[in-house]
C-alpha cells in the first residue's frame, strides 16, 4: 500500500515531467545522423547575382501571400472606396509584400516593439476603429534584433496570441511576461537570496548541460535561459523558482513551422537578426578605451550581417551569401560536409538561444562616436551598462559557469563554424575559423533590422521601421539606424540589396526635420517603375502626441518594469501608432489609419504601367507624411511635446516585494494546513521530494558561498559619457575547469 502510494506518486511525477520537460533540454544532440549531403546538402551557397531564396521560404511567404493576404486586405480596406480607390480597376496580380522590423533596445524596444504591432493588428479593437488595425495582418515579413528579437520570438513561440495576452497572459495558455520580476535578479536584489540562488542553480543547470555535451558556452548562454524565462511559453508566475517546467528549453526555432498559426499561414515569416565580429580580433577584451585602433568606420566595417529564420542561419552580404539548414546549426561543417556520418548536432537553435545571440551586447558596440565600447571585461571582472544588482548577478552566474566549464569567448556567442573552409567563398572573414562569433545585432549601428528585407530576393515593397534605439538625450531615437542602414547598402551591398529611398542625409537633419519625433514615410515618389527602392514606413518611438509625460522611454539596461508601468507605456504607443501627426498640435489625426493604408497599398498601382493616379485622399496623405528632400519639415512643428521620462509607479520596487513576501506567507500558511492534515508518513514523503528537488540544484549549491564576496566600486571605470557605474566581482577564480576533450 505505501510502496504503491510512493510508486504511483513518482510514476505520475514521471508523466508529469515527461510533458514539462526540463531544463536540460537545452543541450544540444550531439553525433546525430547527418542527411546525406549529396543528395540533401546541409549548406545553400550562392552569389549576389544568382540569390534565392530557400524553396521552403518561398513557398511559404507565396501561398500566404496569394491565399490569406487577399482576404486580409478586403478585411482591412475593402474595396478601397474609403481611400478613393477601386481595388478591383487595379487589376492586382499580387499585393504589396509587406515587412515589418523591430529594433534593439532591451525591454524598451520588446514593449514597443509590442506596442506598435497591437496597433497594427485587427483583432485590437481601437486599432480596428482608427484604421491601422490590419496592417499586421497583410504583412509578410516579421525581423526582430535584440530587444525586438525577445517579441518576435516570443510571439511565434506563444502562437501568435493577441499582444494583450501575450504580455499579460490569459489564465490558459499564455502566462505573460513577468517583466516585474527583475531579469537576472528576479527574487530582488539579494543575490544570494535562496530563490535567487536556486533559480541561477537551474540557468547554470541548463548551461552545464550544453557544455557537457562539448559545445563551447559564454555568457549569452544564462543570458538566453533568463531570457526564455520571460518570454517563452512555459514559465508562470506561479512557477518561476521551480523546475517543474522546462521553462522553454529544448523550444526550436525550427520547429515554428510546427505552430498550428503558421500551418494556416496565418503569420508573417520571422527572421531574427545577429551580427558576427572576425573571429580572434578580440574586439573588446584587449581594449584600450583611447586607442583608434578599433575605430571604424561604421559602413565599411567588417562585421557581417547575420540573419536565423526557422529555416536556415546565414548571411546576405556579398563576401558570404551562404546558409545552413537551422536544423542543423550548431554543426561544423568543413566545406559544406559534415566530419563524418554521424557528426551532426541538432537542438543547437534553442529559441531562447537564438533570442540571446541577436542581444548579445556584452563585447560592447559602436557608440555615437563609433568607438568600442566595451560591457564584459573578463580582465578586471567587471560589466557595465547594468545596475549594481543585475551586474552582481551576472558575473556571478559567469563565474560559477567558468568554474565549471570553459568557454571560448565569454562576451559573445559561439557558434560552430557551418562555412569553414568553403573554397567558393574564399573572401568571408572567418572562412578559416572554426567558430563564428554572433554578437548584437546592433553592433554595426543598425538598430532596426531593415537589412534583411531588402534582400533582393526577398522583393518587398513596403518596410516598416520600428524603431526604439535610444541615441540621444532621453533615450530617443535620432534616425542614425536608417543613416547607417542606407550608406551601408550604398557602399557594401549594392549588389545583393535593394536601394534605400531618399533619407535626411544625417542625424542632425533627422532631428531638425522633426523625422524623429513622428511618424514619416520614405520613398513616396520613385522615378522608376517597377520602383527602384521599397517605401520606408518610419515609426520612432516618440513622447505622448498629446503633451503628457513620457513612459516609453526607459533605459536599455532596466531589466524590471513594474505592471502599471508596462501598461500605460503600451496605452502610450497605442495612441501614439494610431494618432499619427498633425503639425503644430497636440490631437490625433483622425486620418492616420487611412493615410497607413494609402501608403500600404500604393506599391500595387505600379503594376500597370503608367500606374493609375494617386487618389485625393491618398495624395493629401502623402503630403502630410512623406519625406520630401526638397521641402523639409521642421521640429518646429512638434509643439508641446514633453522629452523627459517621468517615472509613472515610483512604488513599483515595494509592490514587488509585496508580492514576494505574500506568496511566501501563502507558501508558509499552505505547509501548515498540510501538516495538520496529513499524517507523519506524508510528511516523509514531502520532505523526500523536497530533497528531491534540492538534489536537482545540488551543482549550485555546491557552489553556493555563504558570504557575499566583497564588490569594489571603480570609479576610474567610470563611463564618463553616460552615468553607468561599473561593478567588479573580486573573489571569481581565475582558472577555469577545462573539460577533458578541450584540453
Ligand atoms: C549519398 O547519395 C549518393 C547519391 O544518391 C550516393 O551515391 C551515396 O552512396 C550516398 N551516401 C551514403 C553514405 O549513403
Ligand atoms: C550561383 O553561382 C555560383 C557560382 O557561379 C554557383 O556555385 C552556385 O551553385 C549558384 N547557386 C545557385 C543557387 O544557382
Ligand atoms: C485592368 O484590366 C482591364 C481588362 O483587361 C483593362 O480594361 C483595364 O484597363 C485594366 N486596368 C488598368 C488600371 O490597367
Ligand atoms: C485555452 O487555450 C486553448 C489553446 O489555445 C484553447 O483551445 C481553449 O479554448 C482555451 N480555453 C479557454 C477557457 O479560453
Ligand atoms: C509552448 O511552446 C511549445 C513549443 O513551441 C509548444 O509545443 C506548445 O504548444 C506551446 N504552448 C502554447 C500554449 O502555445
Ligand atoms: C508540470 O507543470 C505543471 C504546471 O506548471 C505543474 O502543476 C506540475 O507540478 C508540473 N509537474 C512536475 C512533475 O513538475
Ligand atoms: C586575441 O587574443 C588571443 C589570445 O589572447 C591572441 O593570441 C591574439 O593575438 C589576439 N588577437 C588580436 C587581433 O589581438
Ligand atoms: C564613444 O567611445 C569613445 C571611446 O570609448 C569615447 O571616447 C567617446 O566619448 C564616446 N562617445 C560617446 C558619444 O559616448
Ligand atoms: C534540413 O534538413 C533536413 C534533412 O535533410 C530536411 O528534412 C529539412 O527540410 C531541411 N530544412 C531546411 C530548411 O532545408
Ligand atoms: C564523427 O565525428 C565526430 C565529431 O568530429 C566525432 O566525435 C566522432 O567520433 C566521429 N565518429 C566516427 C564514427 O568517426
Ligand atoms: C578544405 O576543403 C578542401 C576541399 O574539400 C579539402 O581538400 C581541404 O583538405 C580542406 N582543408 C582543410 C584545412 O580541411
Ligand atoms: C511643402 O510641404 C508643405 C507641408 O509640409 C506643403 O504645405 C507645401 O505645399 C509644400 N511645398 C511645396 C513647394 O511642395
Amino acid at each position: 500500500m505505501l510502496l504503491h502510494h510512493y510508486l504511483s506518486t513518482l510514476a505520475l511525477a514521471g508523466v508529469v515531467y515527461a510533458i514539462n520537460g526540463t531544463v536540460t533540454d537545452y543541450a544540444p544532440q550531439i553525433n546525430q545522423a547527418c542527411p546525406n549531403v549529396t543528395t540533401d546538402p546541409l549548406l545553400r551557397v550562392f552569389t549576389p547575382l544568382n540569390q534565392s531564396l530557400h524553396p521552403d521560404e518561398e513557398e511559404y511567404v507565396h501561398t500566404r501571400l496569394t491565399t490569406v493576404i487577399p482576404n486580409e486586405w478586403n478585411n482591412w480596406i475593402g474595396n478601397g472606396s474609403a481611400i478613393g480607390y477601386n481595388l478591383s480597376a487595379f487589376n492586382i496580380t499580387s499585393f504589396p509584400k509587406i515587412g515589418i522590423a523591430i529594433s534593439g533596445g532591451g525591454y524598451r524596444a520588446a514593449q514597443y516593439g509590442a506596442g506598435v504591432l497591437s496597433a497594427f493588428d485587427a483583432r485590437n479593437e481601437s486599432a480596428k476603429a482608427a484604421g491601422t488595425g490590419g496592417l499586421l495582418q497583410v504583412t509578410s515579413y516579421l525581423s526582430g534584433l535584440s530587444g525586438g528579437s525577445w517579441i518576435t520570438g516570443s510571439i511565434y513561440m506563444n502562437d501568435f496570441p493577441t499582444i494583450k495576452d501575450l504580455v499579460y497572459g490569459n489564465g490558459n495558455s499564455t502566462q505573460g511576461w513577468q517583466l516585474n520580476l527583475p531579469l537576472a535578479t528576479p527574487d530582488g536584489t539579494d543575490v544570494f537570496s535562496r530563490e535567487n540562488q536556486l533559480w541561477y542553480g537551474s540557468i547554470l543547470w541548463s548551461v552545464y548541460s550544453k557544455a557537457g555535451v562539448g559545445i563551447d558556452t559564454s555568457l549569452t548562454d544564462p543570458w538566453a535561459r533568463m531570457i526564455s524565462y520571460h518570454f517563452l511559453n512555459q514559465t508562470s508566475r506561479a512557477n518561476f523558482f521551480s523546475n517543474d517546467s522546462a521553462h522553454g528549453a529544448g523550444q526550436l526555432w525550427s520547429n515554428v513551422p510546427l505552430i498550428p498559426s503558421w500551418q494556416q499561414h496565418q503569420v508573417p515569416f520571422p527572421i531574427i537578426q545577429a551580427d558576427s565580429r572576425p573571429v580572434g580580433s578580440n574586439l573588446t577584451t584587449v581594449l584600450d578605451p583611447a586607442s583608434t585602433v578599433y575605430e571604424v568606420d561604421p559602413v565599411s566595417h567588417f562585421e557581417s550581417d547575420q540573419m536565423i529564420t526557422p529555416l536556415e542561419f546565414g548571411s546576405w552580404d556579398p563576401q558570404l551569401s551562404a546558409m545552413v539548414n537551422i536544423t542543423y546549426g550548431g554543426t561544423h561543417l568543413n566545406n559544406g560536409q559534415p566530419d563524418n556520418d554521424t557528426a551532426c548536432t541538432t537542438f543547437f537553435d534553442q529559441t531562447g538561444f537564438m533570442m540571446g545571440t541577436s542581444a548579445s551586447l556584452f563585447n560592447g558596440g559602436l557608440n555615437d562616436t563609433h568607438a568600442y565600447k566595451q560591457i564584459l571585461d573578463r580582465v578586471r571582472n567587471t560589466i557595465q551598462g547594468f545596475d549594481q544588482n543585475a551586474a552582481k548577478a551576472i558575473l556571478l552566474v559567469l563565474s560559477r559557469q567558468l568554474a565549471k566549464f570553459r568557454t571560448r569567448a565569454d562576451d559573445v556567442a559561439n557558434w560552430p563554424n557551418p562555412f569553414y573552409n568553403l573554397t567558393s567563398k574564399q573572401s568571408f572573414q572567418d572562412v578559416n575559423s572554426d567558430w563564428l562569433e554572433l554578437i548584437d545585432g546592433s553592433s554595426n549601428q543598425e538598430n532596426v533590422p531593415v537589412g534583411q528585407q531588402f534582400v533582393r530576393a526577398r522583393g518587398l515593397d513596403v518596410i516598416v521601421a520600428v524603431d526604439a534605439s535610444s541615441d540621444i538625450q532621453n533615450s530617443w531615437p535620432n534616425g542614425s539606424s536608417l543613416v547607417t542602414s542606407a550608406s551601408r547598402i550604398t557602399s557594401l551591398l549594392q549588389s545583393s540589396h535593394r536601394s534605400f529611398p531618399p533619407l535626411p542625409g544625417n542625424t542632425d537633419q533627422f532631428v531638425s526635420t522633426g523625422v524623429n519625433m513622428r511618424p514619416t514615410f520614405f520613398g513616396c515618389f520613385p522615378q522608376q517603375n517597377p520602383p527602384e527602392y521599397p517605401i520606408v514606413i518610419y515609426l520612432p518611438n516618440s513622447p505622448p502626441l498629446n503633451g503628457d509625460d513620457p513612459v516609453t522611454n526607459t533605459g536599455t539596461f532596466q531589466l524590471d518594469y513594474p505592471l502599471a508601468h508596462t501598461q500605460l507605456f503600451l496605452d502610450q504607443v497605442h495612441a501614439n501608432v494610431i494618432g499619427g501627426f498633425v503639425p503644430n498640435a497636440n490631437s490625433p489625426d483622425p486620418n492616420f489609419g487611412k493615410c497607413l493604408q494609402c501608403v500600404a497599398i500604393d506599391r500595387a498601382r505600379y503594376q500597370v504601367n503608367p500606374p493609375p493616379a494617386r487618389s485625393s485622399i491618398c495624395t493629401q496623405c502623402f503630403q502630410q507624411y512623406c519625406f520630401d528632400p526638397n521641402n523639409l519639415t521642421s521640429a518646429s512643428a512638434l509643439t508641446g511635446r514633453k522629452l523627459q521620462f517621468v517615472n509613472p509607479d515610483p512604488e513599483g520596487v515595494s509592490a514587488l516585494s509585496g508580492f514576494l513576501s505574500q506568496s511566501k506567507v501563502a507558501l508558509i500558511l499552505g505547509f501548515i494546513g498540510l501538516l495538520l492534515v496529513v499524517a507523519g508518513l506524508s510528511v516523509f514523503l514531502l520532505w523526500r521530494k523536497r530533497r528531491a528537488r534540492e538534489a536537482e540544484y545540488h551543482k549550485v549549491m555546491q557552489l553556493h558561498d555563504e558570504d557575499e564576496p566583497p564588490f569594489v566600486h571603480h570609479d576610474q571605470y567610470r563611463d564618463s559619457s553616460t552615468s553607468e557605474t561599473v561593478y567588479e566581482l573580486s573573489d571569481v577564480p581565475d582558472t577555469a575547469y577545462v573539460p577533458e576533450e578541450h584540453r
